[in-house]
């Protein structure tokens, strides 16, 4: 039994990945080509672009939920082959396990760890109240709501503590108000113990809010067009002059990528 579940903050190194799918009707799918890029440790990357630009499949290969057609992805310069506990996944649609209740989905990746139960429960306990979820804990997923899927999904991968988060639009579903304290709540996790995140999302004001870079894929294939860093000083005010100048910059690049 372990009673510290913390991984240290990787380097990822994405190295001339192209990804294709093979579809039904056979004439397949060039989700991303030639995409190259390196996060350092503890460093927040947000990734945007139009939809079905390859925003999902490039966080599922930094996972290991999928493999590249070529090239590769390397965490601490380790390639990855498969899922591992120090990177965890915020999926887009939940992926909850619609027979374990909230409190047992929070839990599934400590138990899997080895976590001693009385740690695991502290820790259920407090993400559960992060997210607000408290009064939920002994529902299941079919009972919730689809802000409440994703609010567990966040719960359960923060509850790991991974060194690598990986965030595919975790508060696309979510309440305006809840999305905010969410933001908040999550740029503090991640000052206070350093991760590495990958976030991806649709919201370019959420992307500047948060990240030290914004990667901006074209259409598909996705390619990387261009890598913004911003250079604000945290906490950021929306309403300041140099946000809204790389708001306006970045939904620009966005636009005219498709
Ligand atoms: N399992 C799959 N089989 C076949 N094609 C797929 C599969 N998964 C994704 N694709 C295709 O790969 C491309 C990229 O999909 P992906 O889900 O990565 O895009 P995305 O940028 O996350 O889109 P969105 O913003 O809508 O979530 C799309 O053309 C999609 O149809
Ligand atoms: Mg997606």
């Amino acid at each position: 039994m372990t009673d510290t579940v913390s991984s240290p903050a990787p380097t990822v190194a994405v190295e001339g990945v192209h990804k294709r799918y093979e579809t039904t009707d056979g004439a397949g799918t060039t989700a991303l080509a030639d995409v190259s890029f390196t996060i350092d440790p503890g460093e927040f990357v947000t990734v945007v672009g139009p939809s079905g630009c390859g925003k999902t499949t490039l966080a599922r290969l930094v996972g290991g939920f999928e493999s590249p057609t070529s090239g590769r992805v390397l965490v601490d310069e380790t390639p990855v082959t498969s899922p591992a506990p120090d990177r965890a996944m915020v999926f887009q649609a939940y992926h909850l396990f619609p027979w374990l209740s909230v409190q047992e989905n929070v839990a599934f990746g400590l138990v899997e760890q080895g976590v001693a139960e009385d740690v695991r429960n502290e820790r259920v306990e407090a993400m559960l109240e992060l997210v607000g979820l408290s009064d939920r804990a002994s529902a299941y997923p079919a009972e919730l709501s689809g802000g409440m899927k994703q609010r567990v999904g966040l719960a359960r991968a923060l509850a790991v503590d991974p060194g690598l988060l990986l965030m595919d639009e975790p508060f696309g579903s979510v309440d305006s108000q809840t999305r905010r304290r969410l933001q908040r709540e999550l740029l503090d996790i991640w000052r206070t113990v350093e991760k590495t995140v990958v976030f991806v999302t649709h919201d370019i004001q959420e992307a500047v809010l948060m990240s030290d870079r914004v990667l901006v894929l074209t259409g598909t294939p996705g390619r990387v067009r261009d890598d913004v860093t911003v250079e604000l000083p945290r906490p950021r005010d929306r309403t300041d002059d140099a946000f809204i100048g790389y708001v306006d910059t970045l939904f620009d690049l966005v636009e005219t990528t498709i």
